[in-house]
């Protein structure tokens, strides 16, 4: 893909199909358009006249003399935001692609209060390069779909000024980018390829390309060295486990991030089996150690000044005769015990063991990444990721992230009324509750039990690392959530 920055007039250029936003409502032509290009009075008639209304994300695609132009919506002028910026870009990008042309020309929109150039810029190239993503490894793409390709974006920039900042907007989109799209195909891969092994192997190759520390346990070591919590569940499977560091150390690091990641390959249950209806889909509980994957990667790319440690638990949970059972007594890697009354809440099992081993790093953060409940999908559905902290003001930062990325986080209490509810009566503690109530949040206590002395926030994304409808900038499947809100944590940090 080859992004482009020019300056000029957006309505002078003459090769690409051109992309205008049309905003919802503007009852005066001459207003339909942001920026310039609303003083271009045919332009105006020729988007007024197709019936385009510029509700968000609606098309339309007129030709204008010997050229094409597409008019996206861009909603009503008062929730123009950065998100509609990437919305706009991703509905351009795939529509153009789906109109059988390889070029796409975006205006970077600087009215209105969105920011500067590279900000909007950022956007612009984030919302066109996810929204063209495709999984097309594993089927034979037919031709007429296989020429549908988009190989050039230009932005257009009215001011010369803005060439550079508009250009490192794209630069840092295109590491992000890059990194979500590893993150969709990780998930997207099915289980019998990506397998614990598969994905150790992948965090070998990102710490060569990028010089990083990369350091795997492999299962039998992980016996040895008392990793109870992982062991348990990987002991069902005959793919072994893989404890996985991926560990960016830049010199003079002003603060350690350590990002631990929940990377079950494939969730059946386990002897506590799941039932079969879209048990097919259980091969995405490896959401949260891809997302870390990527973040670490993209840090590494963007030479953010931090070090930033993922710790990611990669193993599979299966029933079998090896398989640890309900009722079951783990010690884990930080000596306490744990019932094991439902093999299904395996998540917080491994998890524990990488929050024991982040402490070694004495990270000023540490937040885990996990598809860890069907609770959460109940309580906050697919457009919030649940949050749980103790800590005020990493719960702020984690929240401004949220809205900056728009993937959005939901803050749920970790009161300590909610503990006991893990007592057992021959371990430290329980992995499950006996009534259910409040699984996400009881979840995140049992995570609590493990996290003392980090400066810990958790975040369940069960309900939003994976979608069943496109979006604009999402196609369904694989979302690739947690890149993109890790990576504006740790720049915003100070
Ligand atoms: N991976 C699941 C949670 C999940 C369910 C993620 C559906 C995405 C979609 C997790 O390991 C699990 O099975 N949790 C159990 C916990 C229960 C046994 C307390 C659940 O949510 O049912
Ligand atoms: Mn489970
Ligand atoms: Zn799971």
């Amino acid at each position: 893909m080859r992004i482009t920055v020019r300056s000029g007039q957006l309505t002078q250029i003459r090769d690409g199909v051109l992309a205008f936003g049309a905003l919802e409502g503007e009852r005066k032509p001459e207003q339909l358009l942001p920026d310039s290009t609303a003083r271009d009075r045919t332009l105006v008639k020729l988007i007024n006249g197709s019936g385009l209304r510029g509700a968000a994300n609606e098309t339309a695609f007129l030709p204008r003399g010997s050229q094409w132009i597409l008019a996206v919506g861009l909603g009503k002028t008062k929730n123009l935001s950065l998100e509609r910026v990437r919305q706009f870009a991703g509905t351009a990008a795939k529509s153009i692609r789906a109109h059988g042309y390889g070029h796409v020309v975006l205006p970077v929109l600087r009215e209105r209060g969105l920011g500067d150039a590279a900000t909007v810029a950022q956007a612009l190239t984030e919302g066109a390069l996810l929204g063209l993503y495709r999984y097309d490894k594993l089927r034979k793409v037919p031709t007429h779909e296989q020429k549908k390709r988009i190989d050039a974006i230009t932005l257009v920039v009215e001011r010369s000024g803005d060439v550079a900042a508009a250009k490192r907007g794209v630069e840092k989109a295109q590491v992000i980018a890059e990194a979500v799209s590893l993150v969709r195909d990780l998930i997207t891969g099915p289980s019998n390829l990506v397998t614990p092994t598969y994905l150790a192997n992948q965090a070998r190759a990102i710490a060569k390309q990028h010089r990083l520390k990369c350091t795997v346990i492999p299962f039998a070591q992980l016996k040895r060295q008392g990793f109870g919590g992982i062991v348990g569940v990987a002991q069902g499977s005959a793919h072994p486990a893989q404890f996985i560091v991926l560990d960016y150390k830049p010199a003079r690091a002003k603060a350690t991030f350590a990002l631990c990641g929940k990377g079950i390959t494939f969730d059946s249950g386990g002897i506590s089996i799941k039932p079969s209806a879209k048990m097919e889909q259980m091969k995405y509980d490896m959401s949260g150690a891809a997302a870390v994957m990527g973040a670490v990667k993209a840090a590494a790319r963007l030479r953010l000044p931090f070090r930033v440690v993922g710790i990611i638990a990669a193993t599979e949970n299966l029933p079998s005769g090896t398989a640890q059972k309900p009722g079951d007594v783990l010690k884990t890697l930080s000596g306490k015990t744990v019932e094991v009354i439902n093999t299904d809440a395996e998540g917080r099992l491994v998890l524990s063991d990488c929050l024991h081993y982040a402490k070694r790093f004495k990270p000023n953060c540490c937040v885990d990444v996990a598809t860890l409940t069907g609770a959460c999908i109940v309580a906050l559905g697919a457009e919030a990721v649940g949050l749980m902290t103790k800590d005020e003001k990493l719960a702020a930062r984690i929240s401004q992230a949220g809205k900056a990325t728009y993937e959005r986080v939901w803050r749920l209490p970790l009161w300590d009324e909610y503990a006991p509810l893990l007592k057992s009566d021959v371990a430290d503690l329980k992995n499950v509750t006996d009534t259910g109530q409040a699984g996400t949040i009881t979840a995140a206590k049992f995570l609590e039990e493990f996290a003392h002395g980090l400066p810990w926030a958790h975040l369940d994304i069960a309900s939003t690392a994976w979608t069943d409808k496109d979006k604009p900038y999402v196609p369904k499947g694989a979302v690739g959530i947690g890149v993109r809100l890790l990576i504006h944590l740790m720049e915003n940090w100070k």
